[in-house]
């Protein structure tokens, strides 16, 4: 068997997590493979809605198992706050989820350390998430870092001081940072204690083992393609490698055993955090949209940034991702739209792009639309993609034509149900 990958298309947050619990019953086990608690998936079902941030979206559903791979850097307090949640719906998590012994471990002082740069960046901060993430992956790049399979070893403890005294001879370049890591410190080595709860595995093998054993895999991304560490809008990215190859490298999969690629964006465009986004909108459109779309974060809660649908982007990551599918999301946000509008490419100093420069700072990247009749209905309650409304029907066929990969599945509403497939 082949390891399917989702993935997000934009700059994250398109709905992975809804439609990673949608598809779970089509596999046997679902994994993340980079990122850490910057990201925040929302699943929505029987009225209650979830955020993870680590854990894989497969954990609701039974008889699957997930796994939390080598490439993912994990905060183990943000982790047991994740499995607390769990408790009250009599989750089996520890016969559900394994964790790889090669993920790398958020520090407390991993975090300190995100905030005091940021802080120093002033206006042009990346806008992170301040979960620590970019730290982990420098020490785990620095060959510094501290991984799962250290907690079990004797030496942890001394291991943990030596770091942890690196990084604050590192704070000392940032004076007026404050900080006190007693307490945080605490807390930390407690949910360590806890973490040796669950099953830690040589991630590589198991996810191998499964492969031979003809299992069903799918890799669930975090972020999107335009935060990716090489592919994103650098310096306004993620640490990690949030495309296809990071499967690979994030769970020790082989590039030849790739199956589907299925890859998800929104029927417009949101950004959180800072960076460049040609196509968002500073007026009452991009208000509505997010009022309409609630564009809040859901691992920081800041407004998302909001604007039409970007068919270059799009292009331009689903060739990096060789996606083979695509799911559109929150179609039914715009269902009070007149009319819609998406980019087909841009004009920068009066010179037609059909992609993103390598460079756009200091220069006005104008995207270019073409104008696309709304459907000016509620589609929330649709069963079925053949009874959606022409002008849905004409946006997608009109997408599919662009970015020329099948749109493979529809999404009205944040629900398992409000999910229509749009059948070739
Ligand atoms: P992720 O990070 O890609 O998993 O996405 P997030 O969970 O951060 O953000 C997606 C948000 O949109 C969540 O609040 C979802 O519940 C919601 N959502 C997902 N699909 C749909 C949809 O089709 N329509 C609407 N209205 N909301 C959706
Ligand atoms: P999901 O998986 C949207 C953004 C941050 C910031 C930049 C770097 O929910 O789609 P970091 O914390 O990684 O140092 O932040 O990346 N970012 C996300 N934006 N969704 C996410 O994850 C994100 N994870 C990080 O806002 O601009
Ligand atoms: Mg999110």
């Amino acid at each position: 068997m082949k390891v399917d990958v989702l993935l997000g298309l934009q700059w994250g947050d398109e709905g992975k997590g809804k439609i990673v619990d949608v598809f779970t019953p089509k596999y046997d086990i679902i994994a993340r493979f980079q990122g850490g608690p910057n990201a925040g998936h929302t699943l929505e079902f029987e009225g209650i809605k979830h955020v993870l941030h680590t854990i894989p979206s497969g954990i609701f559903r039974d008889d699957v198992m997930n796994l939390v791979g080598n490439g993912v850097v994990i905060d183990p307090v943000i982790f047991q706050g994740e499995l607390d949640k769990l408790e009250p719906f009599k989750i089996d998590y520890k016969a559900r989820l394994v964790i790889s012994k090669k993920a790398h471990l958020i520090l407390p002082s991993h975090r300190l350390l995100d905030a005091a740069s940021e802080a120093s960046k002033g206006k042009n901060k990346i806008g992170s998430t301040l979960k620590g993430i970019g730290p982990t992956y420098m020490d785990k790049t620095g060959r510094n870092g501290l991984r799962v399979g250290d907690i079990y070893s004797p030496n942890f403890k001394a291991k943990y001081d030596s770091l942890v005294e690196k990084h604050k001879s590192m704070l000392q370049r940032y004076p007026d940072f404050e900080y006190d890591l007693s307490e945080a410190e605490e807390t930390w080595m407690a949910a360590i204690e806890r973490l040796k709860e669950l099953t830690a595995v040589d991630s590589e093998h198991y996810i191998n083992d499964a492969i031979k054993a003809g299992k069903k895999i799918l890799a669930e991304g975090a972020q999107g393609t335009m935060l990716d560490i090489d592919f994103g809008t650098y310096p306004f990215v993620t640490s990690s490698n949030t495309v296809t190859a990071g499967t690979c490298t994030g769970l020790g999969v082989a590039p030849t055993r790739i199956g589907n690629v299925i890859g998800i964006f929104k029927a417009y465009c949101t950004r959180v955090g800072s960076g460049p986004f040609p196509t968002e909108l500073k007026d009452e459109v991009g208000e509505r949209i997010r009022k309409e779309g609630f564009e809040f974060g859901a691992t920081t809660g800041r407004p998302r940034r909001c604007g039409w649908i970007d068919i270059p982007a799009l292009k331009y990551a689903i060739m990096i991702n060789g996606a083979s599918e695509l799911s559109m999301m929150k179609a039914d946000v715009l269902d009070n739209f007149e009319s819609i509008r998406a980019c087909t490419h841009y004009m920068i100093n009066g010179e037609r792009y059909d992609y993103f420069p390598y460079d756009v700072t200091g220069m006005e990247v104008v995207p270019v639309y073409e104008n696309i009749k709304g459907w000016n209905c509620d589609t929330t309650k649709l069963s079925s993609f053949d009874d959606a409304p022409n002008e849905l029907k004409s946006y997608v066929s009109y997408l599919e034509q662009k970015l020329d990969v099948p749109i493979t599945v529809v999404s009205v509403g944040p629900d398992r149900t409000q999910t229509l497939e749009n059948k070739h």
